[in-house]
């Protein structure tokens, strides 16, 4: 039976540290015969969540924008995986968006995937990701998602991207593990 995971990778640019998270992971869970759907939210026409509470029907959200693939694939995947750089010592405004149109949620029966999971990065030797996965947590906490777990990356400012690959690598393998 097919496996998918929808990748949410909020890079703000494709040269960075958060893409090459999201290429690897990418790359190793196809190996592993995962179907992966990576989703851009920075190329993608995404609107703010309003609070307008016309998802309080539970037919979903009203805003018609590029949120339509993102919830399909949501509701597809049987893992839902987040990337994003820290900013702020929170996530990023771009994987923010995307996560506040989760308020369908709030108000739907079938809630979400099995299995949620983050990676984020963050400049400074030892960054704040404890704003950062409280955002996670929640999503999961509403979403009825179990957690599986996350990968902290710090100090991209010295790191070079060979060091994030193999990290990457790393917490990727310990994943599939997990799910066999
Ligand atoms: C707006 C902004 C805010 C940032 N805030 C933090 C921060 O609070 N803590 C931290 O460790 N790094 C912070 N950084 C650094 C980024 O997290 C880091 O450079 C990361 O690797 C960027 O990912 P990228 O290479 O995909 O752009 C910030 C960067 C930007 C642009």
């Amino acid at each position: 039976m097919e496996r998918r995971v929808l990748l949410i990778c909020a890079c703000g640019r494709r040269e960075g540290f958060t893409y090459t998270m999201c290429s690897v992971a990418e790359h190793a869970l196809k190996n592993d015969g995962w179907t992966v759907d990576t989703v851009f939210p920075i190329e993608m026409k995404i609107g703010h969540c309003t609070g307008c509470g016309s998802c309080e029907d539970g037919k979903g959200c009203v805003i018609d924008d590029d949120m339509e693939s993102v919830y399909r694939s949501f509701h597809e995947a049987e893992i839902v995986l987040f990337c994003t750089p820290i900013h702020y010592s929170g996530v990023s405004s771009v994987i923010k968006t995307v996560i506040d149109r989760f308020q369908t949620l709030w108000y739907s029966s079938g809630k979400g995937p099995k299995y949620m999971a983050a990676m984020m990065c963050g400049g400074h030797e030892e960054p704040e990701f404890r704003g950062a996965m409280h955002v996670f947590k929640s999503l999961s906490i509403t979403a009825g998602s179990e957690w599986l777990g996350e990968l902290k990356i710090a100090d991209t400012d010295r790191k070079d991207f060979s060091e994030v690959k193999k990290e990457t690598e790393n917490f990727i393998a310990g994943l599939i593990r997990s799910l066999k």
